[in-house]
């Protein structure tokens, strides 16, 4: 009986493709460093999200929404978007995110559960939250949006999202993101986009979320 063979990797495929001249290489870019270049990009891109503190204003039991923001709610309407996956590129279908922030003026919900919800997340493993930009209050230094997230076999990711245009930044997050002093990484800033006419301007963030397998 023939031995099975395990699938090939994905170096195996690219160096076929390189082999079979499917896959063009610039005479400057030798196919092995090209091949490099990608595992290396590959290693970036699965990269685990960096972990940030939980905070003191969690709370259990938010309910199931990902829309936070409601018809009148002062502020710029926010939208984050995004996937979730883990360290193999895997879509995490089976995962939760738990969001919860301020409102436009730095105010946390204690009472009740405005600004905050759980999204569970369906075969796109994608989320999509509507919100108003969260306001500074005085003991944090920047604007920012808490996550948690959980998936079968993996470990529980807590972090939060920092926004580029975030005046504290004066403009500059790559000089100025340490001006808070619970920003550790770089990564959790975000740009941000703003669409939509000047009269009714959102702002837009991308944020994907990658978890470490158990
Ligand atoms: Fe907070």
């Amino acid at each position: 009986m023939p031995l099975r063979r395990s699938a090939p990797t994905r170096r195996e495929i690219l160096e076929q493709c390189v082999a079979l001249g499917s896959l063009p290489v610039v005479a400057a870019s030798p196919a092995r460093a090209m091949l490099d270049a990608f595992e290396q990009h590959e290693r970036e891109y699965h990269r685990p999200t960096p972990p940030n503190e939980l905070g003191p204003f969690y709370k259990k039991n938010a309910p199931v929404t990902s829309m936070f923001r409601v018809p009148g709610d002062p502020g710029i309407p926010l939208v984050v978007s995004g996937q979730v996956f883990n360290t193999r590129g895997d879509q995490l279908t089976g995962a939760v995110v738990e969001i919860w922030q301020t409102d436009h003026l730095g105010h946390y919900d204690l009472d009740g559960y405005r600004y905050r919800g759980k999204i569970a997340l369906d075969k796109t493993a994608a989320y999509k939250l509507d919100s108003v930009m969260p306001g500074h209050y005085p003991d944090r230094v920047c604007q920012h949006v808490h996550f948690a997230v959980t998936a079968p076999g993996h470990k529980p990711l807590v972090t939060q999202l920092y926004f580029a245009t975030d005046p504290v930044f004066e403009g500059d997050p790559d000089r100025n993101f340490k001006r808070d002093p619970l920003i550790h990484s770089r990564e959790l800033v975000r740009p941000v986009m703003l669409v939509g006419d000047p009269d009714q301007i959102q702002a837009a963030v991308r944020f994907e979320l990658c978890l470490e397998i158990l």
